[in-house]
């Protein structure tokens, strides 16, 4: 394309390299901001008429023309012509092509700096909202079972190795737990890159005196941003909707990664639908969790998106370098990925069937070794003695081939004096469970406390 019917090419008289053209443009991902774009020149238009940049009359047939090319990119008629080089480019030459040379009046005070940290901004606020709403479904989804299945009791493991009973709602809500802190999160961010960068120019500010309240009401931000240098050059909230998504990714993944354990025959405590199984080519038994997998292995994905972005970001000199234009794949990469596997993570948990007898065949004796030091503790013994006691008892049990539960109370009295007939009722795993009844303790009533604090929590957010 010849350089002098490019947007910027009034100063140039050779012509660019065809493959520099192709490197330069960034319409085939862009283009996603149409909208966001689109109003932001809507609002513009009615910023330059109130200062008498512009007619009423132009004002008017420029938003007009805005709602028309708005229209074709929603019908999915918007052609991209060659040379469009970007979406900001690409709307102004349509609308040129819809209301003629009035056209060329929207861009006045206005850079495609300032414009495109609007639309970006504009259109994370809207792709975020709509992850928030997921990611609440999600809670809720972890909520409803927790509620129904209050009374399954499984192992708890620290180490991989079996550690104390515990609930199985109260497995599933220290994930609840933490996606509600990721919505507590990404609400701060939504709320903190909500702020208007139009009106800052290329990087020095607005010569027409524009009335940037005026815009930032209009586009429902809160308020602008006070620096013009920053305005066309802050993208803080890119790497904070990066690092929101990272986090919320590896929630994600270590709840799959327990869940592709628990799968597994060896443990038995749960299967997946089949909606979320595939099989495999050759073996003709085997129902694999690939949903899991995907959702632990995109995470990966996700946090590359992070770094390279901070990569990118670093070391930029001040205001709009074209390095910034490299700011947006990554977040449309992530958004994508958060909007799929926050969907698939609530399929996956509202489908899942357990088995709460295996589950409670996980649990054995030697896991209550704890609650005999405890017991030891209630009689008045320093608690480090009573761990050596019980530690002691476990290993009689072992020389003896059996379990801690085995023992007599002779063998107990021979470990120390305050055993008594009462130590036959700490075998009681339910028993071991009610007795965490510390606020966020694994008993009935601070799990269901738990429950009613995030059903709270949904119902006001
Ligand atoms: N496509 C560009 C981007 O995404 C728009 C801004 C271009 N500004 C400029 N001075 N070349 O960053």
């Amino acid at each position: 394309m010849a350089s002098a019917i490019k947007l910027w090419g009034g100063r140039f008289s050779g012509k660019t390299d065809p493959l520099m053209d192709r490197f330069n443009e960034s319409i085939n991902f862009d283009k996603r901001l149409y909208e966001a774009d689109l109003l932001g020149s809507q609002a513009y238009a009615k910023a330059l008429s109130q200062r008498n940049i512009i007619t009423t009359e132009e004002k008017d047939i420029l938003v007009n023309g805005l709602e028309d090319v708005l229209k074709e990119w929603r019908e999915g008629t918007f052609i991209i012509k060659e040379g469009d080089e970007d979406i900001h480019t690409a709307n102004e030459r349509r609308l040129g092509e819809l209301i003629g040379s009035v056209a060329g009046k929207l861009h006045t005070g206005r850079s495609r700096n300032d414009q495109v940290a609007t639309d970006f901004r504009l259109w994370a606020r809207e792709e975020t909202k709509k992850l928030l709403v997921y990611l609440k479904e999600l809670i809720g989804v972890a909520v409803e079972r927790a509620k129904k299945e209050i009374d399954v009791i499984m192992p708890g493991y620290t180490h991989l190795q079996r550690a104390q009973p515990i609930r199985w709602s109260h497995w599933l809500l220290t994930y609840a737990w933490s996606w509600k802190e990721d919505a507590e999160r990404l609400t701060q961010i939504i709320d903190r890159l909500n702020v208007l960068p139009l009106g800052s120019g290329a990087l020095a500010g607005n010569p027409f005196n524009i009335d940037r309240e005026f815009l930032a009401k209009e586009l429902g931000f809160k308020g602008v941003i006070h620096n013009s240098l920053l305005g066309v050059s802050d993208r803080d909230f890119v790497a904070e909707i990066l690092f929101w998504s990272s986090v919320t990714m590896i929630h994600i993944s270590r709840f799959s990664e327990d869940l592709i354990l628990y799968s597994t025959s060896e443990f038995g405590f749960v299967t997946l639908a089949d909606a979320y199984s595939t099989g495999s080519s050759l073996m003709p038994q085997k129902k694999n969790p690939d949903s899991l997998e995907l959702l632990r292995g995109k995470s990966g994905r996700v946090f590359g998106q992070l770094s390279g972005f901070l990569m990118t970001y670093k070391g930029l000199p001040s205001t709009y370098n074209k390095d910034l234009q490299e700011d947006k794949e990554p977040i449309f990469d992530a958004a994508d990925t958060l909007s799929g596997s926050l969907q698939i993570t609530s399929g996956v948990l509202s489908t899942l069937t357990i088995y709460p007898e295996r589950m409670r065949q996980g649990l054995s004796p030697d896991m209550l070794a704890t609650d005999l030091a405890e017991y030891l503790v209630r009689k008045g013994v320093p608690f480090r003695e009573t761990h050596h006691i019980a530690g002691a008892a476990v290993r009689l049990a072992e020389e003896r081939n059996t379990t801690i539960s085995n023992l007599t109370l002779g063998d107990f009295k021979q470990l120390h004096q305050a055993f008594e007939e009462d130590i036959n009722l700490i075998w009681d795993y339910e028993k071991s469970i009610e007795n965490r009844c510390s606020l966020g303790g694994t008993s009935k009533q601070t799990v269901q406390e738990q429950i009613v604090k995030l059903t709270k929590w949904l119902g006001e957010n």
